[in-house]
């Protein structure tokens, strides 16, 4: 390790042991969701299996849990509930990428990983680095074992990108397809207007840019994290869209995060559906998908929200944000669902099944897994009095009390018919499935105790306590 990286690692070691002695006492660390040991997390990156382990990367900033310079945190695990903390994979040190290795991802190939990431480069002097002073760069790192970068390159920078784009063009996908290799890129245009930038390459280094992905009326400044994949025959377009207009139930947060369904092919002539949300709840964003040796298609999301007017008050332990947990993708009924992995049940304890005829009190509510169907035309589900859920006329409505929701109110959902919800709860998250995952709200909540949970309608469902995953932390 060079002399930066080793006297950047002591700081972060040091920063760990401060966060890791705040542990033990604090009632709002994660059972089942990946969170960073000390500072701030956000998007999750280079996402793949590779070697028998998946890999969970992601942007952290293991000084600042309000964030500072960004690096890449690095997480293992066989099988998603054992994981191992790997050391630090990316540091903001090269001169393509000093201040923060922005997101990025995976390529599995020729027993090697690939990983494309964004340099984020800011120049002194007086500029407003939208349209002047900030260099994007495509960046890859390659590492053969998986854990320690084994080369990094600059690959493009901003003169390589169309010349009516911003300087803020970044969050390369990268995958393989017809014996070539594809990379989307997140862009704002320098007329302010988000869309995608689709490049092609022949042997992974030279990359020529092909086509653009974007909507025939603007729909916000900027697209960040895209995603592109085919998941049950069906092309995904998925973006986390900034400066989106507000309507009904979409736009409720700073920033939105969703998918369009594609026909055509993305290298040529398309046509995009609708915009759909992946989700309603106040915390979401920036997900990131990939294909499990299985066959399934995963996604797993920021459980945050930048520049959102709300807190968290895990900054006096020294660490802000988590991951979603894991999430098969389907299409079903011209939507994508999204259901927690098959591999979460196996954290399943105690098992309670239930009748409610109109209303019932179930004890514990942390560490939950509550399924409840429906049989009702109203709903209404109480987790203690921090967080109520209810669901009339057509209108679903997450509302959180003021002790809980640290300036988090209240987001509606538009359900005609609610015929199903799953609930994850852990120590500071709730997950709520709706529809067999056709609808999603996720959320970062504080419980003030442990007070149950009351439903009031009528039906049946089925209450487990799930035990913790194992995180094998460096120190
Ligand atoms: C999304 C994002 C990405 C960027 C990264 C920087 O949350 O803004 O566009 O690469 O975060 O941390």
């Amino acid at each position: 390790m060079d002399i930066t990286k080793n006297m950047l690692n002591q700081q972060i070691l040091a920063a760990e042991k401060a966060a890791g002695n705040k542990m033990a006492d604090d009632i709002y660390r994660q059972g089942y969701h990946l969170m960073p040991p000390s500072g701030w997390m956000n998007d999750p990156n280079g996402l793949c299996w590779y070697k028998g382990n998946y890999h969970v990367f992601y942007q952290h900033s293991p000084l600042d849990a309000n964030r500072g310079n960004i690096f890449w945190g690095h997480f293992t695990s066989p099988d998603l509930l054992n994981w191992t903390q790997q050391p630090t994979f990316l540091y903001p040190v090269d001169p393509w990428d000093l201040n923060g290795v922005y997101s990025g991802s995976a390529l599995v190939e020729d027993d090697a990983l690939y990983l494309y990431y964004t340099g984020n480069v800011k120049y002194p002097g007086d500029y407003d680095y939208i349209y002047e002073g900030r260099g994007h760069h495509v960046c890859l790192a390659v590492s053969k074992d998986g854990i320690t970068p084994d080369s990094n390159q600059l690959l493009l920078s901003n003169e390589n990108y169309p010349s009516d784009m911003s300087c803020h063009v970044r969050d390369p996908k990268v995958w393989k397809m017809d014996g070539r290799y594809y990379m989307v890129l997140g862009a704002r245009t320098k007329n302010d207007v988000g869309e995608l930038l689709i490049f092609e390459s022949e042997d992974k280094l030279h990359w020529k840019h092909i086509n653009v992905i974007k909507t025939p009326e603007p729909l916000g400044y900027m697209w960040e994290c895209p995603d592109l994949f085919c998941v049950d025959g069906r092309w995904i377009v998925m973006t986390s869209p900034q400066g989106m207009k507000p309507h009904d139930d979409v736009g409720q947060n700073v920033y939105s995060c969703g998918y369009f369904s594609l026909d055509g092919d993305f290298r040529g002539e398309y046509t995009l559906g609708a915009y759909c949300e992946l989700d309603a709840g106040f915390d979401f964003y920036a997900p990131q998908t990939f294909a499990a040796p299985d066959g399934r298609r995963i996604m797993i999301g920021w459980m945050g929200m930048p520049d959102a007017d709300y807190s968290n008050p895990t900054t006096q332990n020294l660490w802000q944000h988590c991951m979603s947990v894991p999430r098969e993708l389907h299409w079903k009924n011209g939507r994508l669902t999204a259901l927690p992995v098959e591999e979460i049940s196996r954290l399943r304890q105690e098992k309670y099944l239930f009748t409610c005829q109109d209303k019932i009190s179930l004890p514990m509510n942390r560490f939950g897994d509550i399924f409840f169907y429906n049989q009702s035309d109203s709903l209404v589900i109480n987790i203690g009095e921090d967080v109520s859920i209810g669901w009339k006329d057509g209108i679903l409505r997450l509302m959180m009390s003021k002790q809980a929701g640290y300036g988090r109110k209240e987001r509606i959902l538009n359900i005609k018919d609610l015929k199903n919800i799953r609930l994850l709860l852990d120590a500071s998250s709730l997950e709520l499935f709706i529809n067999d995952g056709a609808y999603v709200m996720t959320s970062r909540y504080y419980p003030c105790k442990d007070n149950g949970i009351t439903i009031h309608g009528r039906g049946e469902g089925v209450q487990y306590q799930l035990r913790p995953m194992t995180i094998h932390w460096a120190q």
